[in-house]
């Protein structure tokens, strides 16, 4: 095995940071790795906000729903959908189409996923906050983001101090369709299920009892921030 790959199969969030700083160096190349990322007809959709404000910080915690490691962890970055640039450069640019927020949401993704993997194979770790999404607004002001930008989520980033077991994924049978859709298989759902509840009651911390299935009814039957479309729109996104 690579050591790219034995960096990805060892993939877990981290939530619990020491207090060492990432060096400037470590920054640059972590940042670097991130921008090299594929992007959609190279339209280069993406910013970074570095947070090194410690009132920011933590406001961005109270922000997120509480979540402590956005003030402690050694950085934390915020990943946005872009397009203000780009209508700097032209005002013929239309942002509003939903295909555009779309490339914009896809393009964050894959550069924050390259700059965690970047990070982990400097033996940093780290953990996206999507939980931004939940005060999208009030982010949005405190970083002063701009008219057809908007946040989309963001990562703590640092010296690891836990090492949580490795989270099972789906297999990749479930995963993986050969040709065309085929329906999901009962007996591998069952297994799974009994492989997560066994993850869940011996897991260091924060144990529970379910499987996934249940995390998945208990997640997916409540609303999933409904403001969110108002808040694209307000921002001149997805509007068409
Ligand atoms: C876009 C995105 C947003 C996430 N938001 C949060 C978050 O707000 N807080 C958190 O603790 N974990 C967050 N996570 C981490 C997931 O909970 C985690 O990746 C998942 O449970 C699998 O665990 P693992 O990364 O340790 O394998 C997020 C992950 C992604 C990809």
């Amino acid at each position: 095995m690579n050591p790219v790959i034995n960096t990805m199969l060892n993939h877990r969030s981290i939530r619990k940071f020491t207090d060492k700083v990432i060096t400037e160096e470590e920054l640059d190349m972590i940042l670097s790795s991130g921008i090299s990322a594929s992007s959609s007809s190279f339209l280069q959709t993406t910013s970074i906000i570095r947070v090194t404000d410690p009132i920011m910080r933590k406001a961005l915690v109270q922000f997120s729903g509480g979540q402590a490691y956005v003030e402690t962890a050694a950085e934390f970055l915020v990943f946005c959908i872009d397009y203000q640039r780009h209508y700097q450069l032209s005002s013929q640019v239309k942002p509003e189409f939903t295909e555009l927020t779309l490339i914009g949401a896809i393009d964050a993704g894959i550069m924050a996923q390259n700059t965690l993997l970047a990070a982990e194979s400097l033996g940093l770790g780290g953990v996206y906050i999507g939980g931004l999404r939940n005060s999208p607004k009030e982010v949005d002001e405190l970083l002063g983001l701009p008219q057809y930008c908007a946040v989309m989520f963001g990562m703590c980033l640092g010296h690891p101090d836990q090492s949580p077991q490795i989270k099972p994924r789906l297999p990749q049978k479930v995963i993986v369709h050969q040709n065309t859709y085929q329906p999901l298989s009962a007996q591998a759902i069952m297994e799974y299920d009994d492989e997560t509840n066994h993850y869940y009651q011996s897991r260091g911390s924060n144990q529970k009892t379910g499987s996934w299935s249940d995390h998945i009814s208990e997640r997916l039957s409540k609303e999933s921030r409904s403001f969110i479309l108002s808040y694209l729109n307000s921002k001149g996104l997805a509007t068409k």
